[in-house]
């Protein structure tokens, strides 16, 4: 029998990890099943009880999207460092009946800049946007980049203050407020990170941040020129891209650590690329 993983979240009609993992398995030669299980919103216990029946019924992992991230980092036995400052696990491995909870949503996203865009961060100055749970996730791979600077911008600025002091990692990680962008100068990279997109929104950013050399990241994908993406366009940023690459490289180390064994994920970024002009 071949082994099985899946994908749970609520809603999860959309999701294409189905799709990502069956090429992945086809292109490595690797027998696996990967199915999409709908997860219970409530009662809240609900999320662990579907877990342990996939592990029950043979399952060996899964990858956990909106809204259980936090649910699945709190029913692991064992979970990464990155995980634990995210707070949330979007991947799991089922080992001798314990749950092993890891997060790549971070690393993938590095990935995606640094070898699939060719933007290395080590010395660059970049900005982040927003701290909630994709910053969480984001921030410990960022750092291992060595950028010369990382700044982390919000609204509610005490958020991003006590991201930044519970890493405790000197000059080079400041927190701020997007007023103070104005007065900052250009990044190498901005990242958009907040979940302003997702409701068409724009997050407060002064255009000012933005280098023409520079690159600007829209973690949201498939939803073309977001008003982040566009704002960044506007600014003359020749580097636009939105996360697609980001998802499919999470899926890859989620597939590597699952099978021991690395996926190509070019041609899958470009099968599910929507074009964004
Ligand atoms: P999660 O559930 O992933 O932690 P969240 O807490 O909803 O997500 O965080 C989303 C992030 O997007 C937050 O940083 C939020 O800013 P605040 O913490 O100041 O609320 C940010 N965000 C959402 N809509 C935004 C908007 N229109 N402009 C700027 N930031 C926005």
């Amino acid at each position: 029998m071949s082994d099985s993983y899946a994908v749970i979240g609520n809603p999860i009609g959309h999701t294409k990890s189905p799709l990502i993992h069956g090429l992945f398995a086809q292109e490595t030669g690797q027998d696996l099943t990967y199915v999409v299980i709908e997860g219970p919103l409530e009662p809240a216990q609900a999320f662990a009880g579907t877990v342990r029946n996939f592990i029950a019924a043979g399952g060996k992992g899964m990858n956990v999207t909106a809204p259980f991230k936090l649910q699945a980092f709190a029913m692991a036995d064992e979970r990464s460092e990155r995980a634990t400052l995210a707070g949330a696990v979007n991947a799991m491995k089922f080992h001798h009946g314990r749950v092993i909870g890891e997060n790549f949503d971070g690393v993938g996203l590095v990935r995606d800049i640094e070898v699939n865009l060719h933007q290395p961060m080590a010395g660059k100055r970049v900005l982040l946007l927003g701290a909630g749970g994709a910053v969480r996730g984001a921030l410990l791979p960022f750092m291992a980049a060595r950028p010369a600077q990382l700044v982390i911008a919000n609204r509610h600025l005490d958020k991003a203050t006590s991201l930044v002091e519970q890493l405790a990692s000197g000059d080079s990680l400041t927190a701020c407020g997007y007023a103070e962008l104005e007065s900052m100068g250009p990044f190498d990279l901005v990242v958009n990170a907040t979940s302003a997109s997702l409701t068409g929104q724009l997050p407060p950013v002064p255009q000012s941040v933005f280098s023409p050399h520079g690159t600007a990241y829209e973690l949201a994908y498939g939803k073309g020129l977001t008003p982040f993406l566009r704002l960044a366009r506007d600014a003359g940023v020749q580097g636009i891209a939105d996360g697609v690459g980001m998802l499919v490289e999470q899926a890859a180390e989620a597939f590597t650590w699952w099978r021991g064994v690395r996926p190509e994920t070019r041609a899958v970024i470009d099968r599910l690329t929507v074009p964004l002009n």
